[in-house]
C-alpha cells in the first residue's frame, strides 16, 4: 500500500487515507447558514475519495465573519442547516471536519464576488471589526482593541461552536489560529501590542489560543482537534515557524490533536516565496522539532508529489484547495496513479476506473 492511501487514526477517528480537502470559502451563505451549494461542493469530494473533508472557515459569531456571506455556527439555525451536508460527506465514506473561526480585525470584508475592496460599511451590512490591539490591516478600517470581556465572550464562542458542531455531526474541529485572522493576529507581534497578559511575550500572545483549545477540548472530547496554523508572517519581525513550533507543543499539551501548516496572511507587505511545496518544510520543521502530527499544505498538486512528501516524513497527511476544485475526485485519480488497491470508488462510478 501506497503511504497517501494508509489511514490515519487521530483521536479516535479514522481517516481512510491521507489525502484531505483543505478548507474553502464559498462566500455563499445567506445569515451565516450553509445553502445547497455548500451541500454538493463538500459532498463531491467525499465521493471523490477524500479522508477528511473540512468546511470552510465557519465564524463563531456574527462578528467574526469574513464577509458578510460566510458560513457561521454561532446559532441552532446554523448548526441545524450543516447537519445534512455532514451526513452526505460521512456517507460517502469522508470524515466530516470544520473549521472554526474568528476574522477579528479582517473581518467585516467585501467578498471576492465584487469589485469592492477593503472594510463593508455598516450601511452596506458591515460591522466593526475586533482584534488585540487598534491597529488596522493595511487598506481595511481600524478595529476595535478586545478587552477582558471580550476576550472572555471569544473564548466562549469558541466552545459554544465546537458543542454544535459536534451536535451537528462533525467528527474533526479545526481552530483557524492562521491567514492573519483573529488567533494569528494575537500570536504575532506586529499586530499584538498589548501591554496585559495576552500581549508581549510568547506564553503570553499564546494565551488566548491556549485557552481556546482547552475550551474546545472539553466541549468536544471525542473530535479530533486541529490546529491551523500560518507558520510565518513571511515579514520582517514576525511570528516565525520557531514561534510555531513552541506553541503547538503548548497546544498539544492543552488537548490538540493534529497541526495544519499553512502560512502567511496576517499583513499586506508580506513577501512569500510561492513555489510546489512551498510550505512542506514548515510543516516538517514543527513536526519534527515539537514532535507533534502534523499536515502539509499549498501547491500540492499531484499524487506522486503527496506520496513524496510523506515517504520523507515531512507530515503525516497532505491538504489540498484548488486541486480538488479542479477535480473533486482527486484522490481516486490519484490512487489509480500509484496504483492503490483501494475499495471505496463509488459503485456507481467504478466503471470509470482504470484497469491495472
Ligand atoms: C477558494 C479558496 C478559499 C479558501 N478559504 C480558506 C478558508 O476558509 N480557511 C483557510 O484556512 N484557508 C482557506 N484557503 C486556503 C486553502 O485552505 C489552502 O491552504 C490554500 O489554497 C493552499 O493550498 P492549495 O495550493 O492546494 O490550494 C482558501 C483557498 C481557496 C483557493
Amino acid at each position: 500500500m501506497t503511504a497517501l492511501f494508509t489511514p490515519l487514526t487521530i483521536h479516535g477517528v479514522t481517516a481512510r487515507n491521507r489525502l484531505w480537502v483543505a478548507p474553502m470559502c464559498q462566500y455563499s451563505a445567506v445569515d451565516g447558514v450553509p445553502q445547497e451549494w455548500h451541500h454538493t461542493h463538500l459532498a463531491q469530494f467525499a465521493s471523490g475519495g477524500a479522508g477528511v473533508v473540512v468546511a470552510e472557515a465557519t465564524a463563531v459569531s456574527a462578528e467574526g465573519r469574513i464577509s458578510p456571506e460566510d458560513v457561521g455556527i454561532w446559532n441552532d439555525a446554523q448548526a441545524e442547516a450543516w447537519a445534512p451536508i455532514v451526513e452526505a460527506i460521512r456517507t460517502r465514506g469522508a470524515v466530516p471536519g470544520i473549521q472554526l473561526a474568528h476574522a477579528g480585525r479582517k473581518a467585516s470584508t467585501w467578498s471576492p464576488f465584487v469589485e469592492q475592496r477593503g472594510t463593508v460599511p455598516a450601511a452596506d451590512g458591515g460591522w466593526t471589526t475586533v482584534a488585540p490591539s487598534a491597529v488596522a490591516f493595511e487598506g481595511f478600517d481600524e478595529p476595535r482593541a478586545l478587552d477582558a470581556a471580550g476576550i472572555d465572550a471569544v473564548v466562549a464562542d469558541f466552545a459554544a461552536a465546537a458543542r454544535r458542531a459536534v451536535t451537528a455531526g462533525f467528527e474533526v474541529l479545526e481552530i483557524h489560529a492562521a491567514h492573519g485572522y483573529l488567533l494569528h493576529q494575537f500570536l504575532s507581534p506586529l499586530s499584538n501590542l498589548r501591554d496585559d497578559e495576552y500581549g508581549g511575550s510568547l506564553e503570553n500572545r499564546a494565551r488566548l489560543l491556549l485557552r481556546i483549545t482547552g475550551a474546545v477540548r472539553d466541549a468536544a472530547p471525542d473530535a479530533a482537534l486541529f490546529v491551523r496554523f500560518s507558520a510565518s508572517d513571511w515579514a520582517d519581525g514576525g511570528w516565525n515557524v520557531d514561534d510555531t513550533a513552541v506553541v503547538a507543543r503548548w497546544a498539544a499539551e492543552h488537548g490538540a490533536d493534529f497541526f495544519d501548516i499553512s502560512s502567511g496572511g496576517l499583513v499586506a507587505h508580506q513577501k512569500i516565496e510561492v513555489a510546489p511545496g512551498y510550505q512542506v518544510g514548515f510543516a516538517a520543521h514543527i513536526r519534527r522539532e515539537a514532535g507533534v502530527p502534523v499536515s502539509a499544505v499549498g501547491l500540492i498538486t499531484d499524487a506522486d508529489q503527496a506520496e513524496r512528501v510523506l515517504v520523507d516524513g515531512d507530515a503525516d497527511a497532505v491538504m489540498a484547495g484548488r486541486e480538488w476544485l479542479r477535480d473533486p475526485h482527486f484522490a481516486l485519480r490519484a490512487s489509480a496513479e500509484l496504483g492503490a488497491d483501494i475499495d471505496y470508488w463509488p459503485a456507481q462510478y467504478v466503471r470509470a476506473r482504470p484497469r491495472a
